[in-house]
């Protein structure tokens, strides 16, 4: 029989470009020895400045270029397919930008999570600075949750809260909301790994130990 405690699940991680939240997230892995390792890290496309990092750090780093597939369909059974090759316990979509099909999110269901830059249900979508600072809201931030075949939505498991100040504009604020992002998506993932996170019947998330959720922004002193 094997020691389950020395079982690690297996990461896989989708990026779009810097992929600062996937740097947070095996960062954390590797300094607070979580019981997981990251197996890969996958871009939508080769350019994908976050590539280069995860090859640096002796991660399988791989592309597929969305412009080469003719449908979304097309992209989403290959890049399944690459996904799968990982055996993964958990896809990470950090900073993915792609509108994922019904089909791929059906395959991963309950394996698949996201982070959001906005306090969901507000937002979802592209631009949500932008959104946040047009209907003045005071407070914003990010959500971390499982995927659904809905567009940022499904249950959440940890979400950041930031305040909106006085001139600020979608880029000041983008970066206050990365700075919780690189708190909540390690600590959340990190449950994952630790096998404490589970779906109720009512489709909400129940994480063992209960362990605060919200992480809120102070500035820095
Ligand atoms: C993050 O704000 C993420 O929430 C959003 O896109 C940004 C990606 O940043 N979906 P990075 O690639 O993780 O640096």
């Amino acid at each position: 029989m094997p020691d389950s405690s020395l079982i690690k699940r297996r990461l896989v991680i989708l990026i779009s470009g810097r992929g600062s939240n996937m740097q947070a997230l095996v960062q954390a892995c590797r300094d607070q020895g979580w019981p997981a390792e990251v197996v890969a890290v996958i871009a939508s496309r080769p350019d994908a400045a976050g590539l280069d990092w995860a090859r640096a750090q002796g991660i399988a780093a791989s592309a597929l270029h969305h412009k080469e597939y003719a449908s979304r369909e097309a992209f989403d059974a290959a890049l399944a397919e690459e996904i799968d090759r990982h055996a993964p316990d958990y896809v990470i979509l950090a900073g993915f930008m792609r509108v994922l099909t019904p089909g791929f999110v059906n395959h991963f269901a309950g394996r698949l999570v996201n982070i959001h830059p906005s306090l969901l249900p507000a937002f979802p979508g592209l631009h949500t600075h932008a959104q946040a600072l047009a209907t003045g809201v005071r407070v914003h931030g990010c959500t971390v949750h499982f995927v659904t075949p809905v567009l940022d939505h499904g249950p959440i498991i940890a979400q950041g809260c930031v305040p909106v100040l006085a001139g600020d504009t979608p880029d000041s604020l983008a970066n206050r909301v990365l700075e919780v992002e690189h708190r909540a998506f390690p600590a959340a993932v990190r449950w994952l790994a630790e096998g404490r996170v589970t779906l109720t019947p009512d489709h909400r998330v129940d994480v063992q130990g209960d362990p605060e959720r919200l992480f809120t922004w102070s500035p820095a002193a």
